[in-house]
């Protein structure tokens, strides 16, 4: 059957690219984008759009019933940085919009949900390499508290009420269509700008500040094939770890510099040096790999030179 598909959160930075590749799978009457505002006239141009707050359930179960939604991918959420300067309005977003979801699919009123973690979940503790799994997680930020949390009601949901629901730890994700907002890995987006704007940058990270990181074709892809994967190869119902590739700032300069030659980098490291300094340097995905066939396509030379370009034009 096909699925009807609802996305919350679909202006974001993810939601966006992730409407028009459902629409391109499923038709354009299939998937029903929604966002709290409407600030991607692409989107609602293209097909169905609905304004929708993520922490009200009234609204949401009506726009479900309304237009007889199967799937929800609810991208709607408050990143990393942003939650630590508004911790009670991040908890309350992330956190409410999540129940909401988990408890329509509960009640049978939908069939399948899609909710994004991240390397957030980890903390200072976690071992820094090859991050495994399952592993001591031990996260100091807010948003990284509530994934954690999201994710073992996620499995709860599982476990206790039978509830479909996948998810990924994404990486920090690099993309062109759509800036990211508020988060600690948004310097690997901002580099690619200000290299074509300005032929430098100030990262408000430190050279050596290692992140995991993927591109957002990678990201898609890995999402789509996990929501289409049959339900018993999803045996992970937490969330699953995801890698693409690790690189600090000093490597990306030095990647951008091989196309813009006179490139230059400084540092000038901020607030969000110790978030990026709790989370891991690379990731363990062996789990997605084999449960599901996950396989990541770019690497830092191939990322940069799609930005590149794309940025160009
Ligand atoms: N990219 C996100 C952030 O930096 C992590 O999930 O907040």
């Amino acid at each position: 059957m096909t699925p009807k598909i609802l996305i919350i959160g679909a202006c974001g930075q993810i939601g966006s690219e992730l409407t028009l590749a459902l629409r391109d799978i499923y038709g354009v009457s299939q998937v029903v984008a929604s966002d709290i505002r409407n600030n991607n006239p692409e989107l609602a141009a293209s097909g169905p759009f609905e304004i929708l707050d993520a922490t009200n359930k009234e609204q949401i179960e009506s726009c479900i019933e309304e237009h007889g939604i199967t799937d929800v991918y609810l991208m709607a959420a408050m990143l990393s940085a942003t939650a630590e300067k508004y911790p009670d309005k991040a908890w309350n977003l992330n956190m409410n919009s999540l129940f909401h979801i988990l408890d329509l699919a509960r009640d049978k009123k939908i069939k399948k949900v899609f909710w994004p973690s991240s390397i957030a979940v980890f903390g200072p503790s976690t071992p820094k390499e090859h991050t495994p799994q399952q592993t001591i997680m031990e996260p100091s930020t807010v948003y990284g508290i509530s994934k954690l949390a999201g994710e073992r009601w996620c499995e709860y949901y599982h476990k206790n009420y039978g509830v479909d629901v996948r998810s990924i730890r994404y990486p920090g994700l690099i993309s062109w269509k759509t800036l990211p907002g508020g988060g600690t890995t948004d310097y690997a987006i901002d580099i690619y700008h200000q290299a074509l704007e300005k032929g430098s940058y100030e990262c408000f990270l430190d050279e050596k500040t290692t992140l995991p990181m993927m591109y957002m074709d990678d990201a898609i892809r890995a999402t789509i094939s996990l929501m289409q994967a049959e339900s018993d190869s999803v045996k992970i119902r937490s969330s699953y770890n995801l890698a693409g590739v690790s690189f600090n700032p000093s490597e990306i300069a030095a990647v951008i510099k091989k196309h813009i030659s006179g490139f230059s980098i400084s540092y000038k490291p901020d607030f969000r040096q110790k978030i990026a300094d709790s989370w891991p340097g690379s990731i363990d995905d062996s789990a997605a790999r084999d449960h599901w066939g996950w396989e990541s396509k770019f690497d830092l030379e191939a990322i940069t030179k799609d930005m590149l370009s794309n940025l160009r034009n």
